[in-house]
Order: structure tokens, then C-alpha cells, then sequence
């Protein structure tokens, strides 16, 4: 087998795996489990709790999950055994509301100051202590020392750091970590993350850090391979046409100068630890992609939408037309053709238009038949087309704000739906339920997916899909992003 041939065939099998219930195992930060994340970036709702259980041991608000409350048990017990100190319980699992209070009443010691709120305290939602994984310690007869840094230097809080990664526990916000964890040094507080990642972890790294690499390794497990697949790509940008029709050398401004909007931020630190030593990483953009660099395309990222019109110069400099379909009297595909219906000269950018013809065959194996019922569209069209639904009163894409003009769009159907109106209906047929469990695999992902409305500023279209390369496809579907969200993350990054 080829290489990329290998790569598509592990990244098939890693998407079915996250389709058939794998997320858990592939983004365990996101699932509610012991790896679950929740920190600035990361926020649970309102009204997640989780199933509580009130800890035997010595102290107040001693709530947390069953497992972490027994483990603590057995932490406290171990402790007084083998120092003599009793520990006790100061704050472990806080719903919501009192999260809220716990920061209002920060925010007011502190003069109003959030920014110095925020560097101790959790907004609401975004606090560990609402996982009931979470409790602050202190050590009985020390009281002067609870929640304060000089805990650390208390025999409890000395060995808590020596010894709670026995019992499944970890520390959270070390000294050093504060640009990863976003929080100031607090010794006294603990997560229960199980006793196998604790007794990986034993307090050299951050959860945010240790998560990095054990998701690649999961990933590396899920899709059968040693290491993770790099085709570099070399950057191809849409470049916009001069005057004489030639494509541009630079794109213009507006297509490189792209905001952040602050949408979606990811975990992942950009080297490990080891690499880069906890003070660089940067604190105002301490999360970037856990993937090599140049894995992602960033040109193929591009929204083509009234917050980022295409100019109407801005034609693909590689434009393919798909080649259409001849069958064999029994139906056989002569000439590796796709289906074409109600577009004459059917055009996508080359490595969209190769990676449409290997999931359409490979679709068609598995018993699917899809069409291309829509692909690139020029600016001129778009325009004359939104003239033409302005004329009968209705709304179409301004020009320049056609998906269809990056060529990396395609609009793909069933024989049913060939010629019939569009509407989320197709999205219940068998043809839409494997382009959107396997249209991932192969670089492509839905444009307007259902539930990113307030991102994409559209309503669903589950036969509209776009190619943003395998890698990015598989990204966003794992962590559940839509264009808008991935390209205002990797707008930051480069
Ligand atoms: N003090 C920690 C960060 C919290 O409020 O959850
Ligand atoms: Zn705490």
C-alpha cells in the first residue's frame, strides 16, 4: 500500500472508531471522565454535576465523585501514617452558584480588579471544583498555612507533592505552570485524574501537558500507526489574478491579516515541556495544535463570507475540471469519473477535486451514490446570481461571499436528490449519514453543520461540504469545530 493510501485508510478507520463512540477515548479531556479537562479554555455548563459522595475524613465541603472521595480517604489515612499530620478538607466539590460567589467575593477584596481575580479564582464554569475532582487540602493545626503559599512548606503539604500521585491525585497549579494552567501557585490544591496518569504524571507537568501527548498516543493507537502521519504540504494560497488575468505573486492583505476572534482556543501547549521549558511558552497564546507544523493548510481554512469576502479577482490558480463519469454497460466506472448533475463545467482545486473522486469511489464500494450537484463558482456568477434573487425578492450570496468561490466547496447529493429543492431532509438519508461519518477521512468537512449557526451565521446544509485536507478535517470533527471556529484558531497561529 501506498503511503498516503495508508494514511487514508487509518484516518477512515480513526474517524468510523470516533463515530462509533471512540471520542471518549480519542478526546478524554472533552468526555466526562478522571482526564476530563476544564480550565480557562475548557468551561462545563451551568448545570453539570457530577455524582457525589461526601469523603470520611477530617474537615468541611468534603463532596467530590465516588472514586476520588474513596481515593482521598485512603490519601488522608496514608498521610497521618507516615507523618503523623492530619490533613484536612477545605474546599472540594462547588456547583455553580457557589463558584459564582466564590468569585464575586475575590473580585470585591481585590477592588473590582478582574484581572487579579482571575489569576486565583475560576470564572463560573471554568472551575475543576465543579468536576467534584477537585479539592483544596490544608493541614489540621496548621490553619495559618491553608490556602496559602507556605502550605507547601507544611509536612502535609510536603508530602502531598511527594506522595498524592499514589493515590490518584495530582497538583494542579505548581509554581512555574501559571502560563499553562492560567492560575497563580496553589499547593494546596489537588485532581483526581486515576492512579495510572497520576503515576504518569507525578507532578512534573501540567494536565494540560501530559493530555497533549497521551491524545496523540491514543490517536496513534486509534488509527493503527507509530507516528503521526505528515504530508507537509507545501502552502498553496489562493492567489487573486492581476489585470492581465495572471495570478498575483502575493495575496492581498485581507486575505493574510486575519483576525482572531477568540472563539475557540485549544489546549495543547506547542512543545512539550521538556522542549521548552515552562517560561516560554508565551501567556497570550500558551494553546496551539498538539500536530506537527505545515500539517495544516491554513490557505485551505479560508471563509469565503461577508466578515471575509473574496475580491473578484480571486480565482484558484489550480482549478481542475472533475472528470465526468463514463460507465461500462453494467455500470462500471470506465474512467474514475464522478456523477455530475446541473453543472456544466464542474471545477475544483486539484487536490480537492482528487481527494472528491477517492471518497466517491470509495463511498460507492460501500454501496453509496453520490453526485456533484455544485463546485466552484466564479464571483461574476455569484454576482449575477444574487441579481437575480435580489430581482424576485429573495437572498442569495453577495459576491464574494460564496463558499463556492474558493473551490473547495462542493454540494454533494443522492439520485433522489438530484434535481429536487435542497432542504435538511436530505440530511436523514443514507447518502448524508456517510458523507458526514466518512467525509472527514478525506479531507472534506459539512460547511454549515448543524449547531455552529451562531458561528457560521447559516442554517444547516448537509449536503455542503468543504475541503480543508485531512488533517484539519479530522481535527475539527474530533473537537467538534466548524470553519469558522478553526479558522479563527489557526488565524492566530500563523
Ligand atoms: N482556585 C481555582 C483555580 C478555582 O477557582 O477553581
Ligand atoms: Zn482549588
Amino acid at each position: 500500500m501506498s503511503s498516503l493510501w495508508q494514511t487514508i485508510v487509518s484516518l477512515t478507520a480513526a474517524a468510523s472508531l470516533m463515530v462509533s463512540g471512540a471520542v471518549r477515548e480519542a478526546a478524554p479531556h472533552q468526555a466526562d471522565g478522571e482526564l476530563m479537562l476544564v480550565n480557562r479554555q475548557w468551561y462545563i455548563s451551568g448545570d453539570y454535576t457530577p455524582e457525589l459522595r461526601t469523603a470520611k475524613v477530617n474537615g468541611q465541603l468534603r463532596e467530590l465523585t465516588p472514586e476520588a472521595s474513596l481515593a482521598l480517604e485512603e490519601l488522608f489515612a496514608a498521610c497521618r501514617q507516615e507523618t503523623g499530620c492530619t490533613l484536612t478538607s477545605v474546599s472540594g466539590y462547588r456547583p455553580y452558584d457557589k463558584q459564582v460567589r466564590v468569585y464575586n467575593n475575590k473580585l470585591k477584596r481585590v477592588h473590582n480588579s478582574v484581572e487579579e481575580t482571575d489569576k486565583y479564582v475560576a470564572r463560573p464554569g471554568a472551575s475543576e471544583h465543579q468536576t467534584g475532582l477537585s479539592i483544596d487540602i490544608g493541614q489540621k493545626n496548621a490553619e495559618d498555612s491553608n490556602l496559602g503559599a507556605s502550605f507547601a512548606r507544611t509536612r502535609g503539604g510536603r508530602w502531598i507533592r511527594e506522595n498524592s500521585w499514589r493515590f490518584g491525585f495530582i497538583l494542579r497549579y505548581d509554581e512555574g505552570w501559571e502560563s499553562i494552567t492560567g492560575y497563580e501557585y496553589e499547593p494546596w490544591h489537588i485532581r483526581y485524574v486515576g492512579k495510572e496518569a497520576a503515576a504518569r504524571i507525578r507532578n512534573q507537568m501540567p494536565l494540560e501537558v501530559f493530555l497533549q501527548d497521551y491524545r496523540v498516543e491514543v490517536l496513534l493507537r486509534l488509527i493503527g500507526a507509530d507516528e503521526l502521519p505528515v504530508p507537509a504540504q507545501p502552502l498553496t494560497v489562493l492567489a487573486p489574478a492581476d489585470e492581465t488575468g495572471a495570478p498575483a505573486e502575493e495575496p492581498p492583505e485581507d486575505y493574510t491579516d486575519i483576525p482572531f476572534s477568540g472563539l475557540m482556543r485549544l489546549l495543547i501547549p506547542s512543545a512539550s515541556a521538556e522542549d521548552a521549558g515552562w517560561d516560554d511558552f508565551d501567556a497570550d497564546i500558551p494553546w496551539v495544535f498538539d500536530l506537527p507544523d505545515g500539517y495544516i493548510d491554513p490557505s485551505l481554512l479560508l471563509p469565503a463570507t461577508a466578515a471575509h469576502p473574496l475580491p473578484e479577482g480571486a480565482v484558484p490558480d489550480d482549478l481542475t475540471e472533475l472528470t465526468r463519469r463514463r460507465n461500462s454497460e453494467d455500470g462500471i466506472n470506465l474512467n474514475g469519473g464522478v456523477y455530475v448533475v446541473t453543472q456544466d463545467r464542474p471545477l475544483l482545486r486539484r487536490e480537492a477535486a482528487e481527494a472528491l473522486a477517492r471518497m466517491l469511489a470509495d463511498a460507492e464500494a460501500a454501496g453509496i451514490v453520490l453526485q456533484v450537484r455544485q463546485a466552484w463558482r466564479s464571483w461574476a456568477d455569484t454576482k449575477a446570481r444574487y441579481d437575480r434573487y435580489a430581482a424576485a425578492g429573495q437572498q442569495a450570496d453577495a459576491p464574494g461571499c460564496s463558499d463556492y468561490q474558493t473551490g473547495l466547496a462542493v454540494d454533494l447529493v443522492s439520485r433522489e436528490w438530484s434535481s429536487r429543492g435542497l432542504s435538511t431532509l436530505f440530511g436523514s438519508t443514507e447518502e448524508a449519514q456517510w458523507l458526514s461519518a466518512n467525509a472527514a477521512a478525506y479531507g472534506f468537512v459539512p460547511r454549515w453543520p448543524l449547531g455552529h449557526e451562531a458561528h457560521t451565521g447559516h442554517s444547516e446544509e448537509p449536503w455542503h461540504y468543504r475541503y480543508v485536507g485531512p488533517a484539519a478535517a479530522r481535527w475539527m470533527t474530533e473537537n467538534g469545530l466548524c470553519l469558522e471556529e478553526m479558522y479563527a484558531l489557526v488565524a492566530e497561529l500563523y
